[in-house]
């Protein structure tokens, strides 16, 4: 049995990590704390989780929970983490951050989140938690930078043809859309009902803190610099992500070729799903689930790309443990559906 910490339980990312580990055969969850002022149970705060879970959740205390843990979950905002983080390390804890702490260059971090790293010696140890790009260094690492939500549907989702984008300089134009889930459960009058409900929205338009994530792993996935171009959207779902992407070159390969170039990609990979030509994915077939949909069509001289992750399995807490799984030698697929 791995015994297992999560910090920042009680966010969006935290409960789902604690969901999916209850039902992980090989995993036990021993420890759950967040910034609370008192000590409460897990299930009085959500009763989803009563008879099921009988811990209580405290205020962080990093030796306490390094004593009853072999491996951490990270699930707290950035610049937090890379506070915490290298505490765990120090107490030979292996450490899976669900921040953007660990995910890019110093210098690339803070030009877009505005802070000068503080732990750059772990940093440059960490791997990127993408399974689909980094399986074999994931074996072996002590920290794990797990991705964004909104760079893993489109990192997955070019990464089959980022050689060729590299190549031929091509943009990929990125419109994704997102639950409300994606951004915490913190209170902030723009992600209220009120706000949220029948509404539809774009915000960051071309400036997310993602899109640099989504070029820096492209780019040493192909060797050359890949640009995204990625615009953001609030919708009235709970979870869930659809982005579309939009590719437009002379050169574009036939729909038949580029369907061959995903099959062969993705053949193998238990989380990936390619649609038959011409049919797309939707956020309903992928929600609750660790699935990364993808579809694909050329038609009018445009390569259409689009894939369906649930932000809070495939895009945070379900890769999370698909990371933990590699990094402890047991099936990637444990506790995952
Ligand atoms: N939501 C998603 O879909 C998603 C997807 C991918 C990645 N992520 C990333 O995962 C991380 C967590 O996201 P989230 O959506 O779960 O956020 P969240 O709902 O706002 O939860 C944040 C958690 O961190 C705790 N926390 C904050 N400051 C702390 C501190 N100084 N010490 C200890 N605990 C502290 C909070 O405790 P209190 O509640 O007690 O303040 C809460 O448990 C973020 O970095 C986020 O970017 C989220």
């Amino acid at each position: 049995m791995i015994r297992v910490g999560v910090v920042g339980a009680t966010g969006y990312a935290g409960e789902e990590l604690v969901e999916v580990l209850l039902r992980h055969p090989e995993a036990e969850v021993t420890s759950l704390s967040a910034l609370v002022e008192k000590e409460v149970p897990f299930s009085e705060l959500y009763p989803r989780f009563g008879k099921k879970i009988s811990l209580v959740c405290g205020n962080l205390d990093v030796d306490e929970v390094s004593a009853d843990s072999d491996l951490v979950f990270l699930a707290l905002p950035h610049t937090v983490s890379m506070k915490i983080a290298p505490r765990f390390l120090k107490n030979g804890k292996k450490v899976i951050d669900l921040s953007a702490d660990y995910r890019l260059p110093p210098e690339t971090y803070e030009k877009w989140y505005g802070t000068k790293h503080c732990d750059t010696g772990n940093l440059s140890d960490a791997v990127y938690g993408l399974p689909e790009i980094n399986r074999d260094t994931i074996k072996a690492a002590r920290l794990v930078a797990n991705p964004g939500c909104y760079p893993t549907s489109v990192i997955l989702a070019l990464l089959p043809i980022a050689g060729w984008l590299a190549e031929a300089g091509v943009e990929a134009i990125v419109d994704s859309k997102s639950g409300a889930t994606g951004a915490g459960r913190k209170a902030v009058v723009s992600l209220s009902f009120g706000e949220v409900d029948e509404n539809l929205k774009c915000y960051k338009a071309n400036e997310h803190q993602h899109m640099p994530e989504m070029e820096h792993v492209l780019a040493r996935a192909a060797g050359a610099d890949v640009r995204v171009n990625f615009t953001p959207h609030l919708v009235p779902v709970r979870r869930g992500i659809l982005s579309s992407i939009y590719i437009r070159h002379e050169g574009l390969p036939g729909e038949d070729a580029i369907h061959k170039m995903y099959e062969d990609r993705f053949k193998d990979e238990p989380f990936v799903r390619l649609r038959p030509a011409g049919q797309m994915p939707q956020i309903h077939d992928v929600a609750g689930t660790n699935f990364c949909d993808i579809g694909i069509k050329v038609a009018r001289g445009m390569l259409v790309i689009v894939s369906a992750i649930d932000n809070l399995l495939k895009g945070a807490s379900g890769q999370a443990v698909q990371n933990m799984n590699i990094m402890t030698g047991l099936d990637e697929r444990m506790g995952l559906i």
